[in-house]
């Protein structure tokens, strides 16, 4: 059987037709062309490029535009409306490209958003992120991949919605006096204002050990204002400038409090380098009475996270500075939710100069962000 014979009757079958004047085929052809092609795209082609691939696999729950506002939903629960540049510019890169890799349950969030891990390649997942980026258009906003966990004792650059607990026991060992514990709570809720700033109120708590009594008083309030003054949205990188302002609300005499309105102008930044954080802030304490003496404070921290997962272990340490004493701060840090909205740090603070006189001391937080979803949805 020869196998061209079918393709030579059908191409002799149109030797008639092909007689006809050069234009009119060119009338008959174009049309017939246009609908098989667009036939053929309609049914088979697949999406190539990324905003094609959004339309079709995405759109169905986030919206064309992002919105997560769709005329048939499929699913209960609403995606973030990523047009919303308070929400999404916080979140940092990595942790969409898990969400989209893993899916919802990957960070803690709705199994309804499903995993591409096993149809994607990387950098197609790379590319929805850019995608999804450019439904937020105010470049404003710092962007959330300088979002980098909170140190202990180093200020955080990037401006957070949060309420942080931060306990800490004193071990004092004085060759002249009995041991003694001190125990420390300062309660600081944080909350972002307008697109780079952020306001801090810091209320500490001390229980005191006086060897013959223990004493509790609540110490200096603070009252600080922060803002994001540079941040890099392609390579990590964030610095911002604040003022903090120490109120002499705790007792002088016992050494709760220091007597006088403290002025506190200080600078955070931070960066990555390969996968590790770069954390760092320093800060001058200017009493405004003088007799008070002035205090400087430089802290730097380095750690990286175990997984990539919101609730990974950190592990990190902190080079903490006043005046010319140092410490060394080792500690480890621990996403106690699936999104990562609640963690808990813990580190000891051991002083590497003046040792023998200073103290050791158990350090750490609980951190909320209240804004962040707790558990996730159904
Ligand atoms: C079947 C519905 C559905 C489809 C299809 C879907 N998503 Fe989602 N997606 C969701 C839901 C629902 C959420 C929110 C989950 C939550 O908040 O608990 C979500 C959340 C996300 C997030 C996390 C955002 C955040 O809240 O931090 C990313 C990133 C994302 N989707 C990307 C994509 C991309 C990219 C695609 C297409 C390749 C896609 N989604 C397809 C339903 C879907």
């Amino acid at each position: 059987m020869d196998p061209t014979n079918g393709r030579q009757a059908r191409k002799g079958g149109l030797v008639p037709f092909l007689s006809a004047t050069r234009s009119g085929i060119v009338e008959v052809l174009t049309p017939l062309l246009l609908a098989t092609a667009l036939a053929l795209g309609a049914q088979a082609a697949p999406p190539t490029t990324i905003p094609e691939m959004w339309g079709a696999w995405c759109a169905r729950c986030h919206a064309d535009d992002g919105s997560g506002q769709v005329k048939e939903p499929t699913i209960t629960v609403v995606p973030m409306d990523l047009r919303d540049c308070r929400w999404t510019t916080a979140e940092p890169d990595a942790d969409w490209q898990r969400a989209i890799a893993k899916g919802g349950p990957g960070v803690g969030r709705s199994s309804e958003m499903p995993g591409f891990e096993d149809s994607l390649t990387p950098s197609q997942i790379a590319g929805f992120v850019t995608h999804m980026r450019g439904f937020c258009t105010d470049t404003r906003w710092p962007s959330g991949n300088s979002n980098f966990p909170r140190p202990i004792i180093t200020e955080k650059a990037f401006p957070e919605n949060e309420f942080v607990l931060l306990p800490a026991v004193s071990h004092e060992t004085e060759p002249s006096s009995a041991p003694a514990t001190d125990v420390s709570l300062v309660a600081t809720y944080e909350r972002r204002l307008g697109r780079r700033a952020m306001y801090e109120v810091s209320i500490p708590f001390y229980n005191w050990d006086f060897q013959s009594s223990r004493d509790s008083e609540i110490g200096d309030v603070a009252v600080a204002f922060k803002y994001a003054a540079f941040s890099s949205a392609t390579t990590p990188g964030i610095v911002s400038f604040g003022l903090e302002t120490t109120l002499p609300t705790g007792q002088l005499y016992k050494e709760f409090g220091k007597g006088t309105v403290v002025i506190e102008p200080f600078v955070a930044a931070g960066t990555m380098l390969g996968s590790w954080y770069v954390q760092a802030s320093s800060k001058v304490e200017l009493p405004v009475d003088t007799l008070v003496d002035r205090a400087y404070l430089y802290n730097l921290y380095l750690g990286r996270d175990s997984s990539a997962a919101p609730n990974s272990w950190t592990l990190g340490v902190e080079l903490n500075g006043e005046n010319r004493k140092l410490w060394i701060t080792p500690q480890i840090r621990k996403g106690l939710t699936g999104t990562g909205a609640l963690a808990a740090s813990l580190g000891v603070s051991i002083p590497v100069k003046y040792r023998g006189e200073k103290v050791v001391s158990w350090v750490g937080y609980l951190v909320w962000e209240f804004l962040e979803p707790f558990r996730s949805k159904r």
